[in-house]
């Protein structure tokens, strides 16, 4: 008998499938059908603290809005006008209609008074909450452990005013990833989500303007995930689950094999439909059974770093230094 459950941070999942942030995820009716198609759980599309800045005051304390109104305007041109109200909503129908777990997500890059907004989310019956921590450094001066104490203030923040676990999404540029990894734990996340796809900026060179191409992702880009849900597997204590570039079965297996607690996916729900996730179900259960696995414990973690018989093939890029001192 095969189960395909599995733990991510604390969370009782069927399944090591999570929809990730996204359209698909943006109403009750949107979680319910993922639920339909044997989602383990979801992640919400993210609330951009920009929206919450919106409705903090009349939420929390009556006082101006914090943020200016072309901010506002900014995010509603982005097509994401949802008020941080309205998201409570989300969530607490969201909650009614299915039984997997529902992550709510923030989108941030301060942690100014929104912070405390997060006490809302789990009042409103949100399992969990993901960091979406987009930051961009554009400070040509700026110290790289300045950015780190900025990211991991904003979740020690978020995490003074919840009980629920919280993830942070994060992008895979960074100095040293196993240091980020490390202190971003020890700020109180339970999980780390590896990696964030950022947004893919193009040039039309015919009509000299600037344009977004390459919305989904291919197969080919989940290599450095694969890489580093390998490396930090079972040295961070934390959950890692893998994100960008896993469109199938194999895909899953794969970042299941190297360490992953459960997947995110996003793009190849959008190009082949919601019964992917059905799809890649059944080819995970059939791979499962050729392999007499019943468990996904039963093989988890069996190709990571510490486990391959190779350990220097996932550090083909000077890493291994970085790795000393961690436990
Ligand atoms: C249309 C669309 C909307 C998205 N919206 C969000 C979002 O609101 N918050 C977020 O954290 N990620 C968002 N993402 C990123 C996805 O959650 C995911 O991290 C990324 O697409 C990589 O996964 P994939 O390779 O399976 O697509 C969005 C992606 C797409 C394609």
């Amino acid at each position: 008998m095969i189960n395909l459950g599995t733990n991510y941070m604390g969370l009782n999942l069927k399944n090591p499938i999570i929809v990730s942030s996204c359209s698909l995820t943006h109403s009750p009716e949107g979680v319910k059908r993922c639920a339909d198609h044997g989602a383990g759980a979801v992640v919400l599309k993210s609330l951009f603290e920009e929206q919450i800045a919106a409705d903090v005051s009349r939420l929390i304390d009556n006082s101006v809005p914090v943020y200016h109104t072309e901010e506002l305007e900014y995010m509603k041109r982005l097509g994401s006008d949802t008020s941080a109200n309205d998201y409570l909503k989300i969530i607490e129908q969201s909650k009614e209609i299915t039984d997997i777990p529902v992550i709510a997500s923030l989108n941030c890059v301060s942690n100014k008074k929104w912070t405390e907004f997060s006490r809302y989310l789990e009042a409103a019956g949100a399992d969990a909450i993901e960091l979406n921590i987009a930051f961009m450094p554009k400070d040509f001066d700026e110290n790289p452990e300045k950015i780190e104490d900025h990211i991991c203030n904003i979740v020690s923040d978020v995490k003074h005013y919840v009980n629920i676990p919280v993830a942070v999404k994060l992008g895979p540029y960074f100095t040293s990833m196993p240091r980020i990894a490390k202190r971003i734990r020890k700020s109180g996340a339970s999980a780390l989500v590896l990696f964030n796809r950022f947004y893919q900026s193009d040039i039309d060179i015919h009509r000299m303007e600037l344009v977004s191409r390459n919305k989904y992702s291919h197969p080919n880009e989940m290599s450095n995930t694969l890489r580093w849900i390998s490396i930090l597997y079972q040295r961070i204590g934390c959950s890692l689950v893998a994100n960008t570039g896993i469109h199938n079965a194999e895909g899953v297996i794969k970042q299941l094999l190297v360490g992953a607690k459960a997947v995110q996916i996003c793009s190849t729900l959008y190009l082949h439909g919601l019964s992917q996730i059905e799809n890649i179900l059944i080819d995970l259960e059939r791979w499962m059974r050729e392999n007499e696995y019943e468990t996904i414990d039963d093989f988890r973690g069996k190709m990571s770093q510490k486990n391959v018989n190779q350990p220097d093939y996932f550090e083909r890029q000077q890493y291994i230094r970085a790795l000393v001192g961690i436990d």
